[in-house]
């Protein structure tokens, strides 16, 4: 499916979405759709609700051509998610009636400016098509080829193409990150990661360096190898780097993502239920390649270099148990009090890696890392947990533009408590009671205290079912909002609204 501005006429597609607001004027709507809205009002039919949607249908000389009319709420109400939900449920009733072609009328807002008006219209329908089909013989073919944006005005016009070109980028790289995310673990395995983070760095502009079980243990990554040994897949070490703003050097982005291209648990094993959806485990390295992915093809004016160690969390004669005693790259010791909390381990030592030998100078983790997120948050929103609150504004501005939802989780130094053993440093789990929090600030022991953020998208992630514009499986989650904290940092966008 691709889009297009044109201004075509209703005759030459199959089909007009025709966006209407709760509280538009008469002298508003188009006289093409006017009777039809009046008369529909007044039966009490459609009243032009966020997500309402009603279509028509007429006999033309060579098929059919459809009118749907989409309800967008309340003028004053709009937001860029509320257009993202209304045109994602548009382009599946488009797709259910089978139209090949689709005109899209644009419509005015005082709310959202021109610029993420098309964005989101852009992103709701795309995101909304994609369905990760590979594994079917017989794979539906989507009817929808082409989408035409109409109804921009003159002087907008070249904001709105160049929207487009960045809806576009960002909307690849959040596929290429559910992708990534949906394969499953008897394909993907860490060397795998490696080669698609490869591949994806030759397509979209960015360095990829991959390290291998030899050189992780030079670098002293202990921790991350102690969860990696248990696994007959080697891991790997996948480093990303792209350096946009060379008079700024040393301010440098570092993303973390976890990488657990598998996690069985280990010897504190996952019931059946909650391992099998754990290939999506990589799910914080999906979010970073993507990010990667689109930072470079858009050319921010910034330096970011992303890690991610990536292995599989299995049972072997080899494998970690609970109750061992760990090292870490940065030297201090851990008690293993439970080898299902085995992202942590992998963070740190990426962390520290990122820090010591990338120069990050200020450092985001991503990583699908508790399930007691779930519980907190739902599968909604992102818990955050951080050691600096300017960054953290920055990230809820990222998150207004990106419509990724996230929440700052408490950080006080009661918790940091709750992680310190009396036999090691510290313990890898922090008890029953606030999981997301513990395992958040075990990472933020590494941090040295630079700026950072801990972004928990365990619930985020993965999504059992398929809502507006997600699909079911991997979301992409952390793609978008990753891309806006950069992009935010390389400059003020100047259309905010
Ligand atoms: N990968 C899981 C977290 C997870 C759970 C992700 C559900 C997505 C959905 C993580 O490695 C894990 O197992 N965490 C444990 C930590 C516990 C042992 C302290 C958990 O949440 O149960
Ligand atoms: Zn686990
Ligand atoms: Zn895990």
């Amino acid at each position: 499916m691709d889009f297009f501005i044109r201004d075509l006429n209703h005759t030459e597609a199959d089909g007009l979405i025709y966006p209407l607001f709760q509280d538009d004027s008469e002298e508003n709507i188009c006289g093409c759709v006017k009777s039809q809205v009046d008369k529909l009002k007044k039966a009490g039919k459609f009243k032009g609700e966020a997500g309402e949607l009603f279509y028509t249908v007429k006999e033309v000389e060579d098929g059919f051509q459809y009118t749907l009319l989409l309800g967008l709420g309340k003028k004053e109400a709009l937001s860029s998610e509320t257009i993202r939900l209304a045109y994602a449920k548009a382009l599946k009733k488009v797709k259910e009636l089978k139209l090949n072609n689709v005109l899209v009328k644009m419509f005015e807002s005082n709310e959202v400016c021109i610029k993420r008006r098309v964005k989101a219209i852009y992103e709701g329908m795309i995101l909304a098509n994609y369905k990760f089909d590979k594994y079917l013989s017989e794979k539906k073919e989507s009817s929808i080829k082409e989408v035409f944006i109409k109804g921009i005005k003159e002087e907008d016009k070249v904001k709105a193409e160049e929207a487009l070109g960045e809806a576009k980028v960002l909307a690849s790289a959040v596929i290429e990150a559910r992708e990534l995310v949906n394969e499953p673990a008897n394909f993907l395995d860490p060397k795998e990661l490696a080669k698609r983070a490869k591949n994806i760095g030759k397509e979209y502009g960015f360095q990829v360096e991959v390290h291998e079980k030899d050189k992780i243990e030079e670098l002293g990554m202990h921790s991350f190898m102690e969860v990696a040994k248990g696994s007959s897949r080697d891991p790997r070490l996948i480093v990303m780097r792209y350096f946009g703003d060379e008079a700024n050097k040393e301010d440098i982005l570092g993303l973390v993502g976890k990488g657990l291209t598998y996690d069985s648990g280990g010897y504190s094993i996952k019931p059946t239920d909650g391992m099998v959806t754990m290939k999506s485990d990589m799910g914080g390295a999906a979010a970073v390649i993507g990010a990667m992915a689109s930072i470079a093809k858009m050319k921010l004016k910034i330096n970011v270099v992303a890690v991610v160690a990536a292995c599989e969390n299995m049972i072997s004669g080899k494998a970690y148990k609970p109750g061992d005693i760990i090292s870490s790259m940065a030297g201090k010791t851990i008690e293993v009090l439970n080898t299902d909390a085995e992202g942590r381990l992998t963070l740190i030592d990426a962390v520290h890696y990122a820090i010591e030998k990338e120069k990050a100078s200020k450092v985001v983790d991503v990583a699908t890392l508790t399930g007691a997120v779930l519980v907190a948050l739902g599968n909604t929103t992102t818990g955050v947990v951080t050691n600096n609150n300017d960054f953290y504004k920055e990230l809820e501005k990222a998150s207004e533009l990106s419509g990724e939802k996230v929440w700052q989780l408490p950080a006080f130094d009661e918790y940091k408590k709750l992680i310190k053993s009396d036999i090691a440093d510290l313990k890898n789990i922090g008890g029953r009671n606030a999981g997301t929090i513990t395992a958040g600030l075990f990472i933020g022991e590494f941090v040295q205290n630079k700026p950072w953020l801990h972004l928990d998208i365990a619930g985020t992630a993965w999504s059992e079912s398929e809502k507006e514009y997600l699909s079911k499986g991997g979301t992409g989650a952390g793609v978008r909002i990753l891309y806006y904290l950069a992009k935010e940092k390389s400059c003020k966008e100047s259309c905010n609204k």
